[in-house]
């Protein structure tokens, strides 16, 4: 049976992904009650946990750990204080890997994490605990997500695997929000016509829907400009790839924050038939 925890699951992106490639949730833990609600209301088996703290209980051996642990403390947007940061998650997530014992470990980061000496830290615990361990930096919109998002990912287990394989096409947001430009408040982007995979999307409620090119600068009141209208959350969240029905918990701020956080769920897709296929499984 190929069974999963989801270790830092949020609203649950990866978990999709996951469940899609045929795999079976025994646990997706967060600490974070909003999160978890959408988890349940998904249909996994969603646990409100800290994770710096051991899980209670008995686990049945499972195939597979998958962990997105916050990017925050990595991110190049922040201070970058990696291990110093208190968010940072891989301290907890050995202590977890060394309980549950997984068969495969599977973990996504935001890509700027790669080549920090911390990264390389990273990597050799995780090598002194599997035998093959490869991390590759992927971008999701070669994955049939209409967002340019770079993920670092790290697949790691007892048997040599080939790389997560690119899907054949590319998806446009126009394929959901027909012809326009996409562009963020607040940043130096230029605006996207929406015929291109659009720009990273955040936990910010910032992204606007344009009709005409707003250019490099944004009017004043950009929410009451005639030609603009922000994305909601359901919107943005079909552009992480997920699907139309996910069952987000919280309020609309709550709701971008587990879709801006989300692993999109096809990228999580590719990677898990990565090792899937490595250990005999076949479509
Ligand atoms: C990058 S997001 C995960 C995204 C998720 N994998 C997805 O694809 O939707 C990181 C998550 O870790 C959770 N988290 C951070 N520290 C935690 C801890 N100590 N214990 C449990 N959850 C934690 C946050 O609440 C957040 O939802």
């Amino acid at each position: 049976m190929f069974t999963v925890v989801d270790l830092f699951a949020g609203g649950g992106g990866a978990s999709v992904g996951l469940r899609h490639a045929g795999l079976r949730h025994v646990l997706s833990v967060d600490f974070w009650e909003r999160a978890v609600e959408t988890l349940i209301a998904s249909g996994f088996p969603g646990y409100h946990h800290d994770l710096s703290k051991p899980i209670p209980g008995w686990l049945p051996p499972v195939w597979a750990v998958w962990a997105s642990p916050p990017c925050q403390p990595h991110s190049r947007n922040g201070k970058r204080l990696g291990k110093e940061d208190p968010r940072d998650g891989y301290g907890a997530l050995f202590d977890q890997i060394d309980r549950i014992k997984p068969r495969w470990l599977m973990t996504e980061n935001t890509s700027h994490l790669d080549g920090t000496d911390y990264w390389a830290e990273v990597l050799e615990k995780i090598r002194a605990r599997f035998e093959f361990v490869e991390a590759f930096v992927l971008n999701a919109r070669d994955y049939g997500v209409p967002q340019d998002r770079a993920r670092l990912i790290c697949i790691a287990g007892p048997r040599p695997f080939e790389p997560p394989k690119i899907a054949w096409g590319r998806l446009a947001p126009s394929a959901f929000l027909g012809d326009g430009f996409l562009r963020a408040e607040q940043s130096g982007a230029t605006a996207r016509s929406t015929s291109e995979v659009c720009q990273t999307i955040t936990a910010a409620r910032n992204l606007y829907f344009w009709k005409t090119n707003p250019g490099r600068r944004l009017p004043r009141d950009t929410c009451k400009h005639p030609d603009a209208r922000i994305l909601s959350p359901y919107e943005t969240a079909w552009l992480q790839g997920f699907p139309l029905d996910h069952p987000f918990r919280g309020t609309l701020g709550e709701m971008q924050t587990q879709v801006g956080n989300a692993c999109p769920p096809p990228l999580a897709y590719a990677v898990a038939r990565a090792a899937m296929e490595a250990d005999g499984f076949s479509w």
